[in-house]
């Protein structure tokens, strides 16, 4: 079986080809066309302007899907396209595309769910970092995601702990409040006049920066919900910056931006670990699986690990592959695939 996939939710013109034969499932080709560029000096995406970039590149970027692949429409034997959630105007660029080739190619159409596709990402590739006796401490592996789970999802859009029962059913246990994850990266990244997107950034300067150099509230800290806000930590970096900035000396100011980027970062996976916590010991789950383009950060997966050594839970944490986190249509053309196996 060949899968078209199309991904247009946010700022990434994305076609791919996936195969799936006898439950086995390969990317033949991935193509993604970022427009990082064109948004950076609005310090985040704009709707319509990533709409019009979308319409001049999804052309382009599945001729080269299909090139890469080594196919032509005519081999294909379904198409899969994001239909949500994400920004209308650029869900819509990619969604009526995929209508137009169904209608044309002939093919049929099935419309995927954009967060679905982060979580496939682990399925296709992920690495396992673990407390579990009786498995090696780190390994790659292809599929040993097994249900029921917990899920975390870390994106641009959204914040969510969720208890997946079975790969068709769920329950969101928590969500953020405010802004999701990547969100406050992105903007805590502009405080420190760092580009846009703000994540990848700030994990890049953190490394030369103390965790503990800024005195930072955790947020929802003595909170019993599953919950998460970020809004509250952006504003008191914001406070800190504004006051602190001013008084650096010109050579140190790369020291303070550092600092202030670890403590922020720290911070904010440490809240996230927390909640983790709270949603692995009510579900009594031993499995952790992690989607959204935040996921692409090691320090997430760093803290999440040593913070359950640290407190002796017992999970397997599971994070795709990086270049699967951020996205790209393989994802849903690799969730499209294991749909339709099911049927
Ligand atoms: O999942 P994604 O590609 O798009 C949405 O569906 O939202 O996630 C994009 C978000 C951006 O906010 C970006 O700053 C963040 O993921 N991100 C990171 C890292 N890489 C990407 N955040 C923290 N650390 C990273 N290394
Ligand atoms: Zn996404």
């Amino acid at each position: 079986m060949l899968i078209l996939g199309i991904e247009t939710s946010c700022d990434e013109t994305s076609c791919a080809v996936v195969k799936c034969e006898n439950n086995r499932f390969f990317v033949l080709s991935n193509i993604i066309s970022s427009q990082i560029k064109f948004h950076a000096p609005y310090g985040g995406v704009v709707p319509n302007l990533a709409a019009r970039k979308h319409l001049q590149n999804i052309l382009p970027v599945t001729k080269k899907a299909l090139k890469k692949a080594g196919i032509v429409p005519n081999n294909l034997d379904f198409i899969a396209v994001t239909q949500g959630p994400g920004l209308i105007p650029a869900l819509l660029v990619g969604t009526m595309a995929a209508k137009t080739f169904s209608y044309f190619w002939h093919k049929p159409l099935l419309g995927i769910h954009h967060i679905e596709g982060h979580i496939y990402a682990n399925f296709i590739e992920n690495k396992i970092e673990n407390n579990l006796d009786e498995i090696s401490k780190f390994e790659v592996s292809n599929s040993p995601v097994k249900f029921p789970l917990l899920c975390l999802v870390v994106s641009g859009g959204h914040t969510q702990l969720i208890d997946f029962s079975s790969p068709t059913e769920f329950d969101i246990l928590g969500e953020t409040l405010d802004d999701a994850i990547g969100e406050a990266f992105d903007k805590v990244a502009s405080v420190l006049g760092l580009p846009y997107p703000g994540g990848p950034e700030i994990e890049r300067v953190s490394e030369k920066g103390d965790s503990h150099a800024v005195t930072l509230p955790i947020p929802l800290e003595h909170d019993d919900s599953m919950n998460f806000s970020f809004a509250g930590l952006k504003t008191a970096v914001r406070t800190y910056v504004e006051k602190e900035l001013p008084k650096q000396h010109e050579t140190y100011k790369e020291f303070f931006v550092a600092d202030v980027a670890a403590s922020f970062q720290r911070v904010a996976f440490t809240h996230i670990a927390q909640k983790a916590e709270k949603a692995l010991k009510q579900t009594g789950y031993k499995q952790l699986v992690v989607g959204g383009g935040v996921a692409s950060s090691q320090r997430l997966t760093d803290i999440l690990f040593s913070y359950f050594e640290e407190k002796e839970i017992k999970v397997e944490l599971f994070v795709p592959n990086r270049k699967y986190c951020t996205d790209n249509a393989s994802v849903i053309a690799g969730y499209a695939s294991n749909l339709l196996e099911q049927e």
